[in-house]
């Protein structure tokens, strides 16, 4: 029954989208993509891909409905970015984005000057019915980037197979891992300068200073049986530091979210 309820829900907002971008389509603005790819082609392409998960803007006005942030409205990315606290200038600086979906991420560093740019996703997300790379590949596409995506998970990584990346971007899916640590130890083994982790983290235990962890069994954390630990601020920087980082920084902190740079 539930899992019913699911598609029949997933289906309905397929369509939802599909309505939204209807009437986007008519309140676009002028400016094509650097592909040049036109702009019934785009609306189509888009319309195509059964789930975003990311908004992105895409040229003529038209904007991926991506699911964070809710799908009228392109808020939740974007204030993901402001918060970030991105460098605007990445010129020269290799990237990784570790768990990049559709590659919101990816193609921002790629716009603000990043050299080169390696995405990589393990389609983990597929066990909650969603689509493996479309929506990347279509973002791709449009934006005509350079982006690459490889499928392959954090605990994959070596500087052997994948090389040493100045910067390596890792938002929301530490608390997707069951072993944490040791995808801290593989992401500093390709870092050269600086993490940046976005994640759930645990802000309400009492003893702030003691390292404490809280192990989800079940859907506790947003109903989401693949969510399982939540560290609180002392046990991130903890565990961040026997990953092998020197430093590490709060950049921002909201609910139960935190933004960390961790550096090398
Ligand atoms: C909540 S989404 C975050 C997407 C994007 N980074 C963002 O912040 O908007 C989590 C992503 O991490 C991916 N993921 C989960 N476990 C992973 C793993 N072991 N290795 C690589 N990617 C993983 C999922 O497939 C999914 O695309």
């Amino acid at each position: 029954m539930i899992v019913f309820l699911k598609k029949l829900i997933i289906k309905i907002e397929r369509q939802i989208i599909k309505l939204i971008l209807f009437f986007r389509k008519e309140i676009v603005s002028s400016s094509p993509p650097p592909s040049g790819i036109d702009k019934e082609t785009v609306f189509k392409k888009v319309a195509e891909v059964p789930f975003w998960w990311h908004s992105i803007d895409l040229g003529y006005g038209i904007v991926a409905p991506g699911h964070q942030g809710g799908i009228k409205h392109p808020t939740g990315t974007k204030n993901l970015l402001r918060n970030l606290k991105f460098p605007n200038d990445l010129s020269g600086k290799s990237v990784l984005d570790i768990g990049a979906w559709d590659g919101f991420f990816s193609f921002e560093v790629e716009k603000r000057g990043a050299s080169s740019v390696l995405a990589i996703d393990n389609f983990y997300r597929d066990k909650l019915e969603h689509t493996e790379s479309q929506g990347f590949e279509v973002a791709k596409e449009i934006l005509k980037s350079n982006v690459q995506f490889k499928k392959a998970s954090v605990y994959d990584l070596s500087p052997e197979k994948f090389g040493m990346f100045d910067v390596v971007l890792f938002f929301g899916v530490f608390y997707h891992l069951k072993y944490p640590l040791l995808a801290l130890e593989k992401i500093f083994s390709v870092t050269k300068e600086m993490l940046i982790m976005e994640t759930h983290y645990d802000p309400y235990y009492g003893n702030k200073n003691t390292p404490l962890a809280t192990f989800y069994e079940k859907d506790q954390i947003n109903k989401d049986p693949t969510t399982w630990w939540g560290l609180n601020k002392a046990c991130l920087f903890a565990i961040l530091r026997t990953a092998g980082f020197r430093e590490v920084k709060v950049v921002y902190r909201y609910a139960d979210r935190i933004i960390l740079k961790a550096y090398k």
